[in-house]
């Protein structure tokens, strides 16, 4: 047990709950990462042209794209955490075939194999913690995913490094089956979700459940609360996503989801060595260290927004690191064209990336992921989650593959002034139409977003 600043009671077996499904996260942050660095070597083995090069990047975001879209009814149906133990046995599967593949062919399906395992755990760990976590340090539980997911990126650059002088890229790829296995076996002692017990009418395990996350005797209230809002909800059906009062929650979920991908997150995820290239730091190792310090600041500035999230709340974390975004992306274009800077161009670049990744971390990253577990009704969480999850997905894809077209034809200013325009429009969109969750049960929040008072 632990004592938080409230004296409430936490029960670390929920901390330990939360830490391990989070390998979930790990993984989708690994996964998206390591081919930035691996794609240079595996090009020259198998002689791939540009187009190629591209599809074996992108495979895993389409993969995304199906296994989101997939998974969401296998979710409501046969549970949360049954669906975490299939992922986690995908990733694994995906991890070893990538790194035997004899031809690219067989790279990319198993690429799109590890794909569609991190389009399912991209939306149902966060799903899950927010179903087993207290209301008042929920926000940080869920975060840790988004946290995972930044360590994840950092790992794989950094195991790109590792394995660089021998251009070992099937050591790069393969070494994802390690977290995997971690989370396959860490998941058989996970219990399963209590608010999807009681919704499938197991009443009496979802009590055993509740008494152990909670480290108390009496969960009456909760299971009370739980069963008086399924009352309300209807069967759940995939019709029901189209009620005028889901639908509002569906706005926010599409809009949160749509924006943190337009406003240019992963340019700099996937291509930051080649913006500072452009920004004219010099050699490879500079680029590749700027990076890495780049991918620090998001676990850094992750962690903060964790410490921040059940405290200050959602609403006010959002709208002050978007206007960071918005700023960071503003200068970062005229940076480009102010003449006489070339010299100092790189490394200005370098700090406004930093403060723009910085500002992406305590806002959209974490508060998407967080927000989209705790709006939807219980009976169609997963539905409703999957489909946000999968335009968030395709949208990542969009700009993933536009990306160096755009700066063509914009130049480097106008690409990034394009996402800080689409930044200004999702800080009004929060402003206007995303509420504050904080200190809410899920039920309570279910009543909020869709009117049920
Ligand atoms: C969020 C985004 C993901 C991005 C990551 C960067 O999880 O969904 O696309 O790569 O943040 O930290």
């Amino acid at each position: 047990m632990l004592f938080n600043k409230n004296f409430k009671i936490i029960n670390i077996f929920v901390i330990l709950v939360a830490a391990i499904t989070s390998i979930g996260g790990l993984l989708f942050g690994y996964d998206t990462g390591v081919i930035s660095g691996a794609i240079l070597f595996i090009r020259e083995d198998f002689l791939l042209s540009t187009t190629a090069q591209e599809v074996t990047v992108s495979a895993v975001l389409i993969g995304a794209v199906i296994g989101a879209s997939i998974s969401g009814i296998l979710a409501d149906r046969y549970g949360r955490k049954i669906m975490i133990v299939l992922a986690s046995i995908i990733f694994g599967i995906g991890a070893i075939f990538s790194s035997v593949s004899p031809n690219v062919n067989a790279l990319i399906i198993s690429r799109v194999v590890v794909g569609i395992a991190i389009g399912m755990a991209s939306f149902i760990v966060p799903l899950y913690i927010a179903e087993v976590a207290p209301i008042n340090i929920r926000g940080a539980l869920v975060s840790l995913n988004q946290l995972a997911i930044t360590l994840g990126i950092v790992i794989s650059y950094m195991v790109d490094l590792y394995f660089a002088p021998n251009g070992s890229w099937r050591w790069m790829l393969g070494l994802a089956v390690i977290p995997s296995l971690i989370l396959a076996l860490g998941m058989f002692f996970m219990p399963p979700s209590p608010r999807w017990l009681i919704s499938k009418g197991f009443e009496s395990k979802a009590v055993a459940v509740l008494k152990k996350i909670r480290g108390i005797d009496n969960v009456d209230k909760e299971v009370n609360e739980i069963e008086q809002t399924l009352l309300l909800e209807n069967e759940g059906k995939w019709s029901d996503l189209l009620e005028p009062k889901i639908r509002s929650a569906l706005i926010i979920g599409i809009g949160l989801a749509a924006f943190q991908q337009l406003t240019g997150i992963n340019t700099v995820i996937y291509y930051a060595p080649t913006i500072l290239e452009f920004a004219g730091l010099q050699t490879a190792t500079v680029t590749i260290f700027a990076t890495v310090g780049i991918g620090v600041v998001n676990v850094l500035l992750t962690v903060v927004s964790i410490l921040l999230i059940d405290r200050l709340g959602r609403r006010p974390l959002l709208l002050a690191g978007i206007t960071g975004m918005i700023v960071s992306l503003g200068i970062m274009g005229l940076a480009f064209i102010i003449p006489g800077l070339t010299s100092s161009l790189g490394w200005l670049a370098v700090i406004c990336l930093m403060l723009y990744v910085g500002s992406f971390a305590i806002s959209l990253g974490p508060i998407f992921w967080l927000m989209i577990a705790e709006i939807y009704p219980l009976r169609i969480r997963g539905r409703a989650m999957s489909i946000v999850t999968m335009i968030n997905w395709a949208t990542n894809l969009v700009v993933a593959i536009t990306f160096l077209t755009i700066i063509e034809l914009l130049g480097a200013s106008g690409t990034f002034w394009l996402y800080g325009v689409i930044a200004v429009l999702s800080l009004l969109f929060v402003y206007y139409r995303v509420p504050e969750t904080k200190g809410k049960s899920l039920e309570e929040i279910e009543r909020l977003c869709i009117g049920r008072d």
